[in-house]
């Protein structure tokens, strides 16, 4: 089943029959082996290879999705480069909060210009931003420039859809409303040699009111486990020591497949994947959070000490307006069940401030969460009115000063509250994995322990994807300045 919204320039099977009747893995593949020789013969008539940049809005999954791209465009026979002057610039882009899509429209304005000295040059848009009608209008509209749009739903066709790109002269573009094929085993390339992000799951069924994302990421789909584990078989073997699991919602992991399977029985069968030795996860819902995931976490000796616990509010009137199903007591006797049975686990949220009908009275009441749970990082975020979602029709939207207010008063707790949980372990030795050589500090090295804090220590490139035991020297505010022992 995958439902179209919009298509343009786009004829079903535009190749043959025979490519229509092909799987969808196979069809890619044909139309992968197209664009070879397109860039190719390209490449002779410039002297030169063609260059692409991915540039990635928004959060881990969209920078999963990147890879996705990328691993498509060199195989391809595109060179990646760091800058947006190149043949092919794609923007993932990302629409949870307004500022995210003001980005990237002004950023537009400058490809046009990047394009007008590069005729032959093309961009392409994708991703959340480009499920909304509104923004779909306002490109073919004021941005006319623009040679590929699709959505989230049909990225595994990157290459059928680029392909499109150089045999049509107008805009491209593919949107879906939803979809309920998960296409395995197309290119991708990493990032980072040492980590990788692993989907798990796709879209989610929570419609929190303020969200946008169930609109533009679709109903929640888990990936079998077989697929999910060879895929992290796969990466062990080629040096991957770090996997993070990616889902809206991992907390529901599993439940509408044929054979159902837990969250927690996942992370059960990654921990015995060899090679593999830090799991993360990202994100929890706290209504979905069961006592099996706190009790592997606790046994387990490969998933790291971090939990991203999303608050939203502390307001129990507020989170029954969000739509979050829990209330602040409830929250709270989580977060002491899990530092009961994990001391040494580092707790992070997110906090919305400004949302409908929030008075400073409640914002004390968030406040008064994170006092009492002691969070080690919180992301706080103003509320951004998102078209189509409850909280948009809601009245008693909140004035600019009353949200600045409460937003001020919750950032300087949280941050006065993290330096002291990040402070607790100066003086020990931890693990780290090394992940880069410090952009400031060349003699430096940059490194992440196992609850997510970053340690900064002498080294060099020769490091990099290391486990190794770093003495936390002296805390800097929200990091470490470190010495390796071992
Ligand atoms: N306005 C502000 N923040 C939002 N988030 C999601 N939707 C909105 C919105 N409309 C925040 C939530 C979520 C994080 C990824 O983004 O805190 O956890
Ligand atoms: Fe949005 Fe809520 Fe789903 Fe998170 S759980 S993506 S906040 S609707």
């Amino acid at each position: 089943m995958s439902e179209k919204i919009y298509t343009k320039n786009l004829p079903e099977n535009f190749y043959s029959e025979d490519v229509a009747a092909m799987k969808e893995y196979e069809k890619q593949q044909f139309f992968l082996k197209k664009l070879k020789k397109i860039i190719s013969d390209l490449e002779d008539k410039k002297g030169r290879k063609l260059t692409c940049n991915v540039t990635t809005f928004g959060c881990q999954m969209n920078a999963r999705d990147s890879e996705k791209l990328l691993g498509i465009l060199l195989e391809a026979g595109f060179e990646e480069t760091a800058s947006e002057q190149a043949d092919f610039v794609i923007y993932n882009t990302c629409t949870v909060r307004d500022n995210a899509n003001q980005r990237v429209y002004g950023r537009l304005g400058m490809l046009n210009s990047y394009k007008k000295k590069n005729k032959e040059m093309k961009i392409a848009l994708c991703g959340c931003m480009m499920q909304e009608q509104s923004v779909l209008e306002k490109i073919q509209k004021s941005y006319g420039f623009v040679d590929l749009i699709f959505g989230t739903h049909n990225i595994y066709k990157f290459a059928e859809l680029l392909l499109r790109t150089f045999e049509t002269k107008g805009m491209v573009i593919d949107i879906w409303k939803d979809t309920d094929q998960i296409v395995e085993d197309l290119p991708v390339s990493r990032k980072y040699p040492f980590k990788s992000g692993i989907n798990i799951m796709f879209g989610c069924n929570n419609f929190c009111s303020y969200c946008i994302v169930p609109y533009v990421r679709g109903r929640e789909r888990s990936r079998e486990p077989k697929e999910i584990l060879q895929e992290i078989e796969k990466l062990a073997k080629d040096g991957v020591k770090e996997v993070m699991l990616l889902g809206q919602n991992v907390n529901s992991y599993g439940k509408n497949l044929d054979t159902p399977m837990s969250f927690a029985q996942l992370l059960r069968e990654v921990e015995k994947v060899d090679g593999i030795e830090r799991i993360r996860f990202m994100t929890s819902h706290p209504k979905d959070l069961s006592d099996e995931l706190i009790q592997v976490m606790k046994e387990s000796k490969k998933i790291c000490r971090h939990l991203h616990l999303p608050l939203q509010s502390g307001s129990t009137r507020i989170l029954e307006k969000m739509n979050r199903r829990y209330t602040k007591e409830s929250y709270l006797a989580l977060a002491e069940k899990i530092r009961k049975e994990i001391p040494d686990i580092a707790l992070t949220t997110d906090i919305i401030v400004g949302f409908p009908g929030e008075t400073l009275e409640d914002v004390e009441e968030t406040i008064d969460v994170v006092k009492t749970v002691q969070f080690d990082n919180a992301f706080t975020f103003i509320y951004s009115k998102r078209t189509g979602t409850p909280a948009a029709a809601m009245e008693n939207q909140v004035p600019e000063e009353i949200v600045k207010e409460g937003f001020d008063k919750l950032l300087k707790v949280v941050q006065e509250t993290a330096r002291m949980r990040v402070k607790r372990y100066e003086g020990q030795i931890m693990s780290a994995l090394v992940e880069e050589v410090n952009e400031q500090d060349s003699h430096l090295v940059t490194a992440r322990l196992s609850n997510n804090t970053i340690v900064h220590f002498e080294g060099d490139a020769s490091l990099i994807g290391q486990i190794v035991d770093v003495s936390l020297e002296k805390c800097e505010g929200f990091y470490y300045i470190g010495k390796r022992i071992r």
